[in-house]
């Protein structure tokens, strides 16, 4: 069963097509970064427009790397939420009329369930339970995955997701926009012991996070220095240790807490190398496996949502046929999928 995935939530146009007996057979991917630069973030009206102009061109490359007529398609899954709302619309009414036009159902995906899911897009992908490590521009969670779609909320930000945190942290540096991936670039090149950051809320027990405080520590060390590119590497390298250490920390805890054998890290701050470099280290020291999915599944792609929506569809999801997406959706209001399917 080819099915349809579209990811619209935010800045990337992400189009995939999954088949649950032969995997992955196509996935494009249309980022609007050059777009959105100049704003220095995100304009939502900009982004959804931008979403109207490239999903149907993508949808029929998609088909065309396939070597598929729109006919093979037998089920439709779209981003559903969290996310820009107007962003969601685009993808949600494609998908949605796409669907009815074929005769085919369609599900509505929850975004971070796609981010959790995208590591089984990989060969020798881990099975529940494991502990998922969720960092995107929007949410820090650590998850227990007792099934595929049973979570249980360990912990999470009470403030600033860690994406965020890069993005804020990398913008009062005056970086360009997207400032995660540029502040981590940076940080390679920085020199370390010179800025020390704290690791906050790890002297507490318990799984959640607080990021806000980390960009004052760095603003008021930015503002003091002589903010030349060395120190500015410095800075980079010295806020990357504080967020990897600070996860890494959290995610330990968690492993040991629940038993877990087996940590999976997705969303797009899970493509930081330092990041999988530290919690490799942290997984062999515990004899556990860490699973993360390549970098570009990493970032939002239409292939993860392809992917859940392929075992819900498979798991006899089943929507009326109404367009709703949700800009707030917590994950524990999914439902369990049966449990013949919700092995992977
Ligand atoms: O999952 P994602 O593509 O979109 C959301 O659902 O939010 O994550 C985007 C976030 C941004 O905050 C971006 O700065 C961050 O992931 N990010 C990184 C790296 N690549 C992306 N943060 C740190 N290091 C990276 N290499
Ligand atoms: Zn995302």
């Amino acid at each position: 069963m080819a099915v349809l995935g579209i990811e619209t939530s935010c800045d990337e146009t992400g189009v995939a097509l999954y088949a649950t007996d032969r995997g992955l057979l196509a996935h494009r991917l249309h980022s609007q970064v050059a777009l959105h630069a100049e704003y220095g973030g995100v304009v939502p009206e900009l982004a959804s427009r931008d979403h109207v102009r490239r999903l149907w061109p993508l949808v029929e490359a998609c088909l065309e790397d396939a070597g598929l007529d729109r006919r093979a398609i037998r089920g439709v899954a779209y981003t559903a939420g969290p996310g820009l709302v107007g962003a969601l619309l685009v993808g949600a009414a494609a998908g949605r009329a796409l669907a009815w036009a074929l005769g085919v159902p369609a599900v509505g995906v929850h975004h971070m369930e796609g981010h959790l899911l995208a590591p089984l897009l990989e060969p020798d992908p881990p099975a529940p339970p494991f502990v998922a490590l969720l960092v995107s521009g929007g949410h820090t969670q650590l998850m227990l995955v007792e099934a595929i779609g049973r979570y249980r909320l360990l912990g999470q930000t009470l403030d600033d997701a860690a994406g965020e945190a890069f993005d804020k942290t990398a913008k009062l540096m005056g970086l360009p926009y997207p400032g995660g991936p540029e502040l981590a670039r940076l940080a390679a090149e920085g020199r370390p012991g010179r800025f020390r950051f704290a690791r906050p809320m790890t002297d507490r027990p318990g799984f959640d996070f607080s990021f806000s405080g980390l960009k004052t520590q760095v603003l008021l060390a930015w503002q003091d220095s002589d903010r030349s590119a060395q120190t500015c590497r410095d800075i980079a390298l010295a806020f990357q240790d504080a967020v990897v250490e600070t996860l890494a920390i959290k995610c330990e805890r968690a492993l040991l807490h629940t038993g877990a054998r087996c940590l999976v890290v997705a969303g797009g701050v899970g493509a930081n190398r330092a990041l999988r470099a530290r919690l490799s280290e942290m997984a062999a020291r515990h004899a556990a496996r860490v699973c993360f999915p390549r970098p570009e599944f990493c970032t939002d792609n239409g292939a993860m949502i392809a992917l859940a929506g392929a075992l819900r569809l498979a798991g006899g999801a089943a929507e009326p046929a109404a367009v709703r997406v949700r800009a707030r959706w917590g994950m524990d209001e999914l439902e369990p999928l049966p449990p013949c399917h919700a092995a992977g």
